[in-house]
C-alpha cells in the first residue's frame, strides 16, 4: 500500500507524543518521590494534560484519515482520560494525597491505554501494511 506522506508524518509525530508523554509520567512520579515543589508538580500536570490534548488530535486525525472501524470508541477514551486528568489538576494542592491520585489516574488511564487502544491500532496500521 502507497504511504500517504500526511499518513507517515501523524504516525512519526505519535510515536514522539507516545515517548514524550511516558517522560513527563516519569518525571512526575520521580518529582513525588523528593523534596515537592508544589508549582512543579502542578507545572508538571499541566505540561501532561497539553501534550495529552495535542496527541488525542494527532490521532484521531490519523484514525479518520485510514477510517478506523474504533474511531469512536477511541476518541471516547480520549475524552475520558481528558476530564480525569482535568480534574486532578484541578484538586491538585501541596498535599501528597492529590499527588498520588493523580500518578494513579495518569497510570490508570493514560499509560493503560497506551499499552492497550493505542497498541491495538498501532497493530491495525501493521496489518494493513502502512510503514513506520
Ligand atoms: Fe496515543
Ligand atoms: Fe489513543
Amino acid at each position: 500500500m502507497k504511504m500517504d506522506g500526511r499518513l507517515q508524518l501523524l504516525q512519526e509525530e505519535i510515536g514522539l507524543q507516545h515517548a514524550n508523554l511516558v517522560a513527563i509520567a516519569e518525571n512526575i512520579k520521580l518529582s513525588i518521590s523528593e523534596d515537592i515543589k508544589h508549582s512543579y508538580v502542578y507545572a508538571l500536570a499541566m505540561r501532561l494534560l497539553n501534550l495529552a490534548e495535542l496527541h488525542f488530535a494527532t490521532e484521531e486525525e490519523l484514525m479518520k484519515i485510514i477510517q478506523y472501524k474504533g474511531l469512536n470508541e477511541h476518541c471516547l477514551a480520549h475524552k475520558t482520560i481528558v476530564l480525569a486528568l482535568r480534574e486532578k489538576i484541578t484538586v491538585l494542592t501541596p498535599d501528597m494525597e492529590t499527588y498520588y491520585d493523580l500518578v494513579s489516574s495518569v497510570n490508570d488511564w493514560l499509560i493503560e491505554h497506551m499499552q492497550q487502544e493505542d497498541k491495538v491500532l498501532t497493530e491495525h496500521l501493521d496489518s494493513c501494511g502502512y510503514k513506520r
